[in-house]
């Protein structure tokens, strides 16, 4: 049962609910949600599991800080985690809580047995301790003014009874491990730093602390309580309850086929988990990738820093699809990435909203207006045909290839170029000439048009559900397809799944257009990052053709007079210089702008809006200016052209 299929295990690291999350932690879960949706897309019998690490000092002391509770602490933050999850549509099977019993036993039970066979000892540790990140340090290995060569904050002086793991004792077995399997570290950078690592010699970890008390205790010697990360790691086996009934689920699913972590901690996953695995005589993870940082001005993104951009807000406003389109497409695993919101909004318009949303939207009003929404399924019938359902089987190998070699950016870059060649087939093919012609060719034609894009759309459909899972079955079922759930990347694999006689389903556009913000800072620095309210927004108007917009005689203008209009509180006359000749013109913003704030100043201005009058002034055009939905204006301004200049 279920056992015949190849399982599949990945992890997230186990985030500090010290932290807000940001999107930082929102890049590493969503890679590892799409790495996860893609392979029950393969057939993959798949295990997802993130969680939290919620104990340590760093917690204990952020708890007492607050007066309350580390439990109580962390159980608000984790109730975060947990909706932000379900928010980015995330489909982890478990969540793990350092705090869960089932976690606990497992944890001490493990710890025992690598002390019984006399790998963990008892002696005193004397050294230094970034607490932030919960590392020890050597005296030697520090930064500059005693500082975390990781992060590069203070560390603290520690002297207390410890429990030793006798790391340097597998330094050997290591090196033959690495040796035997190239592929563990990736990307290949992080292996060859980690081997350096090693081979400088190891000491002894100390895995358990006695000057504070939140953590499991050492069951033979409870004044200890387990060092924060040997209790961290063994989250990714106890979350499988291997010490439950028969051990079934651990029995299924490990060793884990991949620990998708930040490159700041390759060497806990790729050196202390596989030494202490050796230790306990268990099974090592196949892979270990290190992914990079979201950075902002060339930093990493961190509370800590109190640089941090919170996703939800951008979620809420621009959808989970959106937020995991972008990070997936523009960062290539293993490299950092940059978050702005004016790039963020310029690639979401032009890939989700114009190349597929407009594909679909125009395939499916097209299959409506001209075949009653019903599609009759065609052979290739030329070579354009040909070409496009050969192109299509070809892009299912590509991205399947490259989500296989984990280059999730490069899988997109594949689909979008098919998405690309399928908007261009409309143009080629024209099926609204098509649609006024009766002969029989051309009715022909326009079927197997139809049908091209259609069946396009369903293959599509299927390979962005892991990375967009809340647009793709909407596609599928505008598509008049059913059961989107099973559709698994083998039905999408040949061309002409579309059956003759599916009828197409209008929805709305699956993904709207956005205004390009401004280069404002989403990044948070007090409080919240302030939410924008869509709903004050005007919504947009309809299109208009290019000759209504060419009506519009838009030229540069120079404000030569500007003065109040009598007993107006609001409107302003000026003259202005618009080349070839002089204008007079009122306009109502005289709560934005003192007259001499106007004057010299070049604006925008419509030259051929019927004139009106206004207090008795008899007004020429239109200055043009932007205004907020609340209370503020600003006139258009071009500086650097001269008055008369064209503007479109
Ligand atoms: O390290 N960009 O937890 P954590 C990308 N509890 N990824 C980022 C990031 C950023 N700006 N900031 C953080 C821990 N991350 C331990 C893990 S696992 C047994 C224990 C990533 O909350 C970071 O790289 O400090 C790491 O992979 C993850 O968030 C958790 O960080
Ligand atoms: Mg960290």
């Amino acid at each position: 049962m279920g056992q015949s299929k190849k399982t599949y295990y990945i992890t997230t690291p186990i985030y500090y609910p010290s932290a807000k999350l940001h999107i930082g932690h929102t890049y590493c879960t969503s890679v590892a949600d799409t790495i996860a949706r893609f392979k029950r897309l393969v057939g993959y019998d798949v295990r997802f599991l993130t969680g939290s690490d919620e104990h340590g000092q760093k917690i204990q002391r952020a708890a007492e800080a607050e007066g309350i509770t580390p439990l109580e602490y962390t159980t608000n933050i984790v109730n975060g985690f947990k909706a932000l999850w379900e928010k980015m549509h995330i489909s982890n099977d478990d969540f793990i809580r350092t705090t869960d019993a089932r976690h606990e036993k497992v944890v001490q039970e493990l710890f025992t047995k690598a002390y019984e066979k006399g790998d963990i000892y008892k002696a005193e540790y004397e050294g230094w301790y970034c607490t932030p990140d919960e590392t020890f340090w050597t005296e030697q290995k520090l930064g500059p003014n005693h500082t975390c060569p990781d992060c590069g904050r203070p560390v603290e002086r520690v002297k207390e009874e410890s429990y030793f793991f006798k790391l340097g004792k597998y330094t050997d077995q290591w090196l033959q491990f690495i040796e035997e399997n190239p592929d563990f570290i990736q990307p290949e950078s992080r292996r060859n730093e980690m081997i350096q690592f090693v081979k400088q010699g190891l000491e002894d970890l100390a895995v358990s602390r006695t000057s504070f008390d939140w953590g499991i205790k050492v069951p033979f010697d409870p004044k200890h309580v387990v060092y924060v990360w040997f209790d961290a790691l063994v989250n990714y086996i106890s979350a499988l309850a291997p010490f439950d009934g028969d051990g079934e689920l651990y029995k299924r699913y490990w060793p884990a086929d991949l620990h998708l972590v930040g490159k700041e901690i390759v060497r806990f996953h790729t050196i202390i988990w596989p030494m202490m695995l050796m230790s306990l005589e268990l099974p090592i993870p196949k892979k270990v990738f290190g992914h990079g940082w979201m950075i902002v001005d060339g930093t990493k993104m961190s509370k800590s820093l109190g640089n941090v951009i919170d996703p939800n807000p951008l979620i809420d406003t621009y959808g989970a699809d959106s937020l995991r389109y972008y990070l997936l497409s523009e960062i290539q695993l293993g490299n950092d990435g940059n978050f702005t919101l004016p790039n963020f909004v310029t690639k979401i318009n032009a890939d989700l909203s114009n190349d597929l949303g407009n594909l679909l939207n125009r395939t499916i009003a097209m299959i409506q207006k001209y075949h009653d929404g019903v599609i009759t399924k065609t052979a290739d019938i030329d070579e354009l045909d040909k070409e496009i359902s050969t192109l299509a089987e070809k892009t299912v190998a590509d991205f399947e290839a490259q989500m296989e070699a984990m280059e999730i950016n490069k899988a997109l870059k594949t689909v979008w170029a098919f998405i690309g060649r399928m908007n261009k087939y409309i143009d080629e093919t024209m099926p609204w000439v098509l649609a006024k012609s009766e002969a029989e060719s051309d009715v022909l034609r326009l079927q197997s048009v139809m049908y091209h894009l259609a069946e396009s759309l369903r293959i599509i459909a299927v390979l962005v559900s892991p990375v967009i899972p809340v647009g793709a079955p909407k596609i599928w079922n505008q598509l008049g397809l059913a059961g989107f759930n099973e559709a698994q990347l083998d039905t999408v694999r040949t061309w002409g799944g579309i059956e003759s006689g599916t009828t197409v389903v209008k929805g709305e556009p699956i993904y709207p257009r956005f205004e390009i913000p401004e280069m404002v800072d989403v990044v948070e620095t007090e409080k919240d990052v302030e939410e924008v309210d869509t709903s004050a927004i005007p919504p947009l108007k309809e299109h208009i053709t290019y000759d209504d917009f060419d009506k519009l005689d838009l030229r540069v203008a120079k404000v030569l007079t500007c003065e109040k209009v009598p007993k107006s509180k609001k409107l302003l006359k000026f003259t202005l210089d618009i080349g070839l000749e002089e204008r007079t013109v009122v306009s109502g913003i005289s709560q934005y702008y003192e007259p001499e704030q106007m004057i010299g100043k070049k604006v925008i201005y419509l030259a051929n809006l019927a004139p009106k009058k206004l207090m008795g002034i008899e007004s020429y055009g239109m200055i043009l200016s932007g205004s907020d939905w609340e209370e503020n204006l600003e006139v258009t301004n071009i500086e650097s052209l001269p008055a008369g200049s064209i503007v479109k």
